[in-house]
């Protein structure tokens, strides 16, 4: 039997494997499928400070290899989240892994003052990344400065238990930057990535798909990216935590980003075609190490490097 434990920054887990934000919603929808309770975490649909409608309808478009999505945001805020979904994540000893968007610094500090000591609340994942928003500027995670602002806002008022996850953007010539100034900044780990800006046209309306024109592509079109991003962010920052996202299916997917440098890995677009799926990546995942001879996770991580 593999050793699964993993840790997100400072707390352990007993799965690797965590939801991908904004994917499997904040988690009901996942319980008839799996034990939310065995996987390392439910990341939740990222949440701002006050309810949102998101980007104009249709808002999902298929690809030949993957998804695009333009929600924009969408969702209670946060009084809804910390008076239902946390409270019923909590009640099944479920452990949340709350993601949180803004846009401006304070939107985020506030965002983590709120969440300090919420029963079940393991840690923040810090969306700076979201491709579907007005414009370039509100996407902190495209400039190092200004990502770096808004984590070291985050971790000031943040709760000393819960490690704070900086979302980086595949979207920028030098990821490693960006991950070295949030690092330096006090986030305890890095996510990667979030999804890379794309455009699906119509040929019979002869018009963008979309509602909002572009949006985010997601799943396997975007798997050797992600790898990549955390290939050179673990090469150059050895000891930053990484949570590796984009495309992940199979077992043998998440093996890819294990080897590349990342101690946990999150499925996200996989679960539309198999609700299961996170529970199966554990599985597989637990498969796969067993027949290289690993005995443990920790051993696997980075391994490609060495
Ligand atoms: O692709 C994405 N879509 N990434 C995000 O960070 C948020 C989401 C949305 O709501 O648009």
């Amino acid at each position: 039997e593999v050793d699964l434990r993993t840790a997100l920054g400072s707390v352990e887990v007993p799965s690797p494997v965590l939801t991908a934000s904004g994917c499997s919603a904040n988690g009901a929808e996942l319980e008839p499928f799996v034990d939310l309770t065995a996987i390392g975490a439910v990341v939740t649909k990222s949440v701002q400070l006050r309810p949102r409608s998101g980007r104009p309808t249709p808002r999902m478009a298929e690809t030949p290899s993957g998804m695009l999505n333009s929600i924009g945001l969408q969702g209670p805020g946060i009084d809804g989240l910390l008076s239902d979904d946390l409270p019923w994540l909590a009640e099944r000893g479920a452990r949340a892994f709350v993601s949180i968007a803004g846009t401006r610094v304070e939107d985020f500090a506030e965002l983590a003052q709120r969440l300090r000591g919420v029963p079940g609340v393991l840690g923040l994942e810090v969306n700076i990344s979201c491709p579907n928003v007005e414009s370039r500027g509100e996407v902190f995670a495209c400039d190092p400065v200004a990502a770096s602002d808004v984590v070291s806002a985050v971790r000031a008022v943040a709760d000393p238990a819960q490690p704070v996850y900086a979302k980086l953007s595949p979207d920028v010539t030098d990821i490693v930057s960006v991950a070295r100034a949030v690092t330096d900044a006090g986030a305890d780990g890095l996510s990667m990535i979030n999804t890379l800006l794309g455009l699906v046209i119509d040929p019979d309306t002869m018009r963008p798909v979309l509602g909002g024109v572009t949006g985010g592509l997601s799943g396997p079109a975007i798997r050797p990216v992600a790898l990549r991003c955390v290939w050179q962010v673990h090469q150059a920052l050895p000891e930053a935590p990484i949570l590796g996202m984009g495309g992940i299916r199979s077992g043998l997917d998440a093996l890819q980003f294990v080897l590349a440098g990342a101690s946990a890995v999150s499925v996200g677009t996989a679960v539309f075609n198999d609700p299961s799926a996170v529970a199966r990546v554990h599985d597989e995942l637990a498969a796969a190490l067993a027949q290289r001879g690993f005995a443990s996770l920790r051993e696997a991580v980075g391994y490609a490097h060495r």
